[in-house]
């Protein structure tokens, strides 16, 4: 069982459905797996009036909806509620801090974490706000959730504010794909293992595949979503993340620059887009009515908080280049939706395909493929042809799969329990630095200008299909398909 130095750990946006339905839960989780917590503080904190005792009773009712039954036990959640704190205070408000300040009172020898789950356009606010009532100790850390800004320009004026109160080592930008299992263990895979290195390049490899997929629509976050678009929401962050780590080069060490220093090269070797290439190598796409599950799901046009005609993309699927060496020609795509058949991240990287086919079966064109299983069910699959028992020489694709649960027969990390206690012990692996960001925005933002100044509406699909029927064709141009489609 591990142990963790003491802290004392500020939530803003505490009643909020991050803190409630993940951040809570990932603590309660590492509550009970850690063997000595007597340091561990954690302070809700919200606009709304309340007593630390009806707070408590709000958390108690969410664990029953989103820790399963088997992993809690009302005596383990009664040695966790002693641990927190609510306090009712308007970050925006520099009068209200006197509370906070009170509550921190001698304890500026203790890690400090301020983690702020409230709209990005709090931050600087925030963070000029605990700087004023003294509470930015040297001991302290910032996370700040994503999505970080809308533009450049927006990110830029938050890092400069939350730049003029915490040190870059003090803020960690959260991106919680990459705390999740496989994310790390691809890295892992990568750089643990040396057979796959001589094969990492564009020589061997013919394409890359990234698909984040969900099945849930906007549920009640209409009106944020409306604002962002699939591409704010999922592309610039996860899913470029993703790619980096995928097409980064090898890192001399683990370091935290190390490992940010070669995503960043990727970023900067992304090509950008013309207006023409967002026309051609961009599909954006918006879910209609359809069924999930055998259940009827109503249209995104139809979701709560939704204006009128609202042009928002929950679908986008992408050709990406990245501009090096070891990349040049292999095109990588890019694919996210909500509302879509399955719900499932993974990339899938496909071989090239042998040079001269000799063996029955294998004529069509076969390749191997390596799949990196996110969720659900985190594993690693790699697809290699064998024969088929018989008389004949004939062959067929057959997976070697790694199943993560199976294998290791241990509950699986919630990425937010990795990225918490990696804010705590002061680990900024996992976390984007503040020239990765810009350099995400300095490439997006060009795709979103060209939408705007076009008149082109997003296409259509069905929801509880993989999106719209443009998808397919943008990849079927280069003579490739989608991993379900071959
Ligand atoms: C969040 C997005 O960052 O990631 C959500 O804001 C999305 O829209 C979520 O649903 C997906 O996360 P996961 O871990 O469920 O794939």
């Amino acid at each position: 069982m591990a142990q963790a130095p003491c802290f004392d750990l500020v939530f803003f946006g505490g009643t909020g459905d991050l803190a409630l339905r993940k951040l809570l839960p990932a603590l309660y989780y590492r509550h009970r797996d850690t063997k000595d917590c007597s340091g561990w503080r954690i302070i809700a904190v919200s606009r709304q009036p309340m007593e630390t005792a009806a707070y408590l009773e709000l958390v108690h009712e969410a664990f029953q909806r989103f820790i399963p039954a088997k992993d809690f036990d009302e005596a383990g959640w009664q040695r966790f509620s002693t641990r927190i704190e609510y306090l009712s205070l308007d970050g925006l408000n520099p009068d209200d801090y006197g509370l906070l300040s009170h509550t921190l009172a001698d304890s500026a020898d203790r890690v400090r974490v301020f983690y702020l789950s409230t709209a990005a356009s709090l931050f600087a606010a925030i963070c000029e706000n605990l700087a004023k009532a003294g509470l930015v100790t040297d001991l302290s850390r910032v996370v700040l959730e994503k999505p970080l800004g809308f533009s450049l320009e927006s990110a830029t004026a938050i890092n400069e504010a939350v730049g003029r109160i915490f040190r870059e080592p003090q803020i960690f930008r959260i991106d919680h794909y990459l705390g999740k299992e496989t994310v790390q263990n691809l890295i892992a895979l990568r750089f643990g293992n040396s057979i796959f290195e001589p094969l990492w390049h564009r020589a061997s490899i013919r394409d890359v595949q990234i698909t984040l997929a969900e099945t849930v629509g906007v549920g009640d976050r209409g009106e944020y979503y409306d604002h962002y678009g699939a591409l704010r929401d999922m592309v610039q962050n996860h899913a470029l993340q993703l790619l980096c780590i995928m097409a980064m080069e090898p890192p001399s060490s683990i370091d935290p620059d190390e490992i940010r220093d070669e995503k960043l090269k990727v970023l900067r070797a992304l090509r950008p887009f013309t207006p023409e290439d967002v026309r051609n190598k961009i599909v954006r796409g918006q879910y209609r009515a359809g069924a999930i599950d055998g259940k009827a799901v109503p249209g995104y046009l139809d979701e709560t908080g939704i204006p009128e005609g609202s042009t928002t993309e929950t679908f986008v699927s992408m050709r990406v280049d990245v501009d090096n060496w070891r990349w040049a020609r292999v095109p990588f795509y890019i694919r996210t939706g909500k509302r879509m058949q399955e719900r499932m991240s993974e990339i899938v990287i496909n071989f090239r395909a042998v040079p001269h086919a000799i063996l029955p079966g294998n004529d069509a064109g076969a390749v191997n493929r390596l799949v990196i299983r996110l969720q659900p069910d985190e594993g690693i699959e790699l697809h290699v042809l064998a024969k088929v028992p018989g008389a004949d020489m004939r062959v067929k694709p057959v997976k070697l799969d790694l199943d993560f649960a199976e294998t290791f027969k241990t509950r699986q990390w919630d990425a937010y329990e990795r990225l918490l206690m990696d804010v705590i012990s002061g680990n900024l692996t996992l976390f984007m630095r503040r020239d990765e960001l810009d350099a995400a925005w300095q490439w997006v933002d060009p795709i979103h200008a060209a939408w705007a100044a076009g008149s082109e509406a997003p296409k259509t699909y069905s929801s509880g299909t993989w999106g719209p029927t443009a998808s397919s064709a943008l990849i079927v141009r280069d003579g490739l398909s989608w991993k379900e489609e071959t």
